[in-house]
């Protein structure tokens, strides 16, 4: 089993706790990690090459595609970050602007049909329903069909957990929750919200706007009947 951890900060503080909390329930597993904005400090300039003439075309995709990679590899996606401004760090959001092409309504990666998506949130105050949603949705349109979401808010600025008075109910609350996981990573289904998506999707590729995008799903066979998951 192979989980990738994209952890949006290279700050060793409250997120990282928490992510090490999950990983130590995975440790017999191989793991990756993608370290923002250290792997990525570029922005999407918003060309968007990756959309209308192929990923390739990207000024980043050096950077990016390896990344890629990472997620094709991997079963269990953990996407983690602190509350910054009442949302996901601009290291994360970098990061997800670059895989805008993979979206549902564009040129759909198949694997991440079969994956798990866990979101890590923490706060200082306030913020963490918010930008779990935000994360949540952008697994969702990547096509990732199950995705649990662990948010803390610390009320400490550079806090670990390890002096948190609530450490205990914490680490509880991370093993219930990856019973959960592991139980889902052994019984992967597509469920009815992301089918109706795809097939919404693949009825606007009928007659797309976008050759790039249309040629994609022609190719992938999805428009007669293929499906990939
Ligand atoms: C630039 C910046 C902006 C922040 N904005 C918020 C915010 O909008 N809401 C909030 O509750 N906490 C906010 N915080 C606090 C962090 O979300 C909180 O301390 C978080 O756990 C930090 O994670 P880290 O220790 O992994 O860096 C902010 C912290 C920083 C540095």
């Amino acid at each position: 089993m192979k989980v990738l951890v994209v952890l949006g900060t290279s700050h060793k503080g409250n997120t990282k706790s928490i992510v090490d909390l999950f990983l130590d329930e995975f440790k017999n597993d191989e793991i990756e990690e993608i370290v923002l904005p250290n792997d990525l400090s570029e922005f999407c300039y918003g060309c968007a090459n990756c959309i209308l003439k192929g990923e390739d075309k990207c000024p980043h995709y050096k950077k990016i595609n390896p990344m890629v990679k990472k997620l094709e590899a991997a079963d269990l996606i953990i996407l983690a970050t602190p509350v910054f401004v009442g949302s996901c760090s601009s290291g994360m959001k970098a990061f997800l602007d670059h895989l805008a092409y993979m979206w549902l309504v564009h040129r759909p990666n198949e694997s991440m049909f079969n994956k798990v998506g866990l979101v890590i949130t923490t706060a200082g105050g306030s913020g963490v329903k918010a930008t779990t949603k935000l994360l949540k949705t952008n697994l969702f349109y990547l096509g990732v069909p199950k995705i649990y979401n662990y948010g803390v808010t610390t009320m400490k600025m550079k806090g670990n957990y390890i002096d948190y008075k609530n450490k205990d109910k914490i680490k509880k609350q991370v093993k219930r929750k990856t019973i959960k996981i592991k139980k889902s990573l052994k019984k992967r289904k597509v469920g009815i919200k992301t089918k109706l998506f795809y097939n919404l999707f693949k009825m606007t590729q009928k007659n797309g706007w976008n050759k790039t995008d249309v040629d994609y799903w022609k190719e992938k066979g999805w428009l007669d009947g293929k499906k990939p998951y």
